[in-house]
């Protein structure tokens, strides 16, 4: 394809590699990972974590980026160049439907965060301990105007940096802050442990607890949480993969994103729970962990309201960086494919996004009596995306590269061979994972 010729490319590995990592670290590795851990057990959670990580997710990022890189095009065009007229660019489609549908909701959740950034710096947010910060928070979430303002300058900002391309876009914001938030987080965890009841938190998270084992929501928990956190099952992959020269290792990139991903959620995990423990709170708060736990915590801890805001903005930027991806997505789709101006495909998938988050914006105020199962809007939408709609897609790309691309071709791209390293990964695409995953989704809607 012509497009080939003038395609955008990464500027350097080491920049491609931090916005990989820069797409996988994000509100999912701080505020998801705590809350789910927490909910699920802690330790017990992990081990399955950690398990769905290597099983799954590692072969499934090095399966999108192959596909991506031999491409060379959007999330669709991936699919088609290899089975052309097939039906399998339905599950590009699939990926850039996804797309739309996470950035907006988190693009709210971010906005949550924003605003609690500029309430830290500016000291309103410090000054709510009075009435309690569950209050203010249910408050703040459930007015009908301000969680769509805040969401909105979320978006924009993401926007901007798309519409700037790749290199001067995507890949100097990433460079810039992900070694940032790297030191940032590991600077939070030091400080955790030199809390009073540190080593409960620790235990909390890193001791495994085998009866939650028998929970099989755990299971689904889990695996939700790898797909979410990686960001695997929308193809981000496979266009992040597509801006890369031939040049470029796979292998060592896949190793550094699950690496750096998992490493972390884990950190951020140590810095949050020794908090929660030491301060006796619960760590099974949900999602208002981020929100309402830890604010009282940073209250009750000596420098604070310092910590507090390096926290909230640790939080602004790596939902930022994912935003980034996960607009990306549908934008390369319309550039590469309809050979839309990157400047309009950002404003048309941006609009887009921004109305469809509008009802989760408002989900838990005006929009509250809509509850789909037990869940709210943004929670259901949440839930489905995570837990259904990227594992389908995850097992649709496996089986893609597993069986329908030619053998050779998939190992010699992804830079294996037939060697036991080679097949291993070969059979985990065809059925180690897709098996997994099936179990699991089934399990789930009680068809098990
Ligand atoms: N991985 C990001 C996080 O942990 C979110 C994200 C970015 C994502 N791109 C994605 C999730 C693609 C699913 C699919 O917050």
């Amino acid at each position: 394809m012509s497009a080939t010729r003038d395609r955008e490319q990464w500027g350097s590995h080491y920049g491609f590699v931090l916005a990989t990592i820069g797409s996988a670290v994000g509100l999912g590795n701080i505020w998801r990972f705590s809350y789910v851990a927490g909910e699920n057990g802690g330790g017990a959670f992990l081990i399955v974590y950690v398990v769905c990580v290597i099983v799954v997710g590692t072969p499934i990022v090095l399966a999108e980026l192959a596909l991506g890189r031999r491409a060379q095009g959007d999330a669709v065009s991936a699919f088609d160049t290899i089975a052309p007229g097939s039906a399998w660019g339905g599950v590009g489609w699939l990926a850039v439907i996804s797309g739309f549908v996470i950035l907006s909701y988190y693009s709210v959740i971010a906005g949550w965060a924003l605003k609690y950034l500029t309430g830290a710096l500016l000291g309103s947010l410090w000054t709510q301990a009075g009435t309690g910060f569950g209050a203010y928070f249910t408050g703040f979430i459930s007015n009908p105007g301000e969680p769509i303002g805040w969401q909105l300058a979320m978006l924009g900002s993401a926007m901007f940096i798309v519409a700037g391309g790749v290199q001067k876009g995507i890949e100097s914001v990433n460079r810039l802050l992900m070694p940032l938030l790297g030191g940032v987080i590991i600077g939070l965890a030091a400080y955790g442990a030199t809390l009073p009841d540190a080593g409960a938190g620790w235990r909390f998270l890193l001791e495994p607890d085998f009866s939650a084992l028998h929970d099989p929501t755990v299971y689904v928990a889990a695996l939700g949480q790898a797909f979410f956190s990686l960001g695997i099952g929308m193809a981000v992959f496979i266009t992040y993969g597509s801006y890369l020269p031939r040049s470029i290792p796979l292998k060592t990139s896949a190793i550094a994103i699950i690496l750096g991903d998992s490493l972390f959620a884990i950190v951020a995990g140590l810095a949050i729970f020794p908090a929660v423990f030491s301060f006796g709170m619960d760590p099974a708060a949900g999602p208002e962990l981020a929100f309402i736990t830890l604010p009282q915590v940073f209250l009750a801890m000596p420098g604070g309201t310092v910590i507090g805001s390096i926290f909230f903005a640790l939080l602004v930027c790596a939902a930022l960086t994912s935003m980034i991806s996960l607009l990306e997505v549908p934008v390369a789709f319309l550039v590469h494919r309809f050979a839309f101006r990157r400047w309009s495909a950002v404003s048309l998938v941006g609009g887009i996004c921004f109305a469809l988050g509008i009802p989760s914006a408002l989900s838990f105020g005006l929009l509250s009596g809509i509850q789909i199962g037990s869940h709210g809007i943004l929670d259901a939408i949440d839930q489905t995306v995570s837990n259904y709609l990227l594992p389908t897609g995850g097992i649709l790309v496996a089986l893609f590269v597993g069986w329908r691309w030619t053998r050779s071709e998939a190992l010699a791209e992804a830079e294996l061979d037939d060697s036991r390293l080679g097949v291993t990964w070969l059979w985990l695409l065809r059925a180690v994972s897709p098996a997994l995953i099936a179990l699991i989704l089934l399990s789930n809607t009680g068809v098990l």
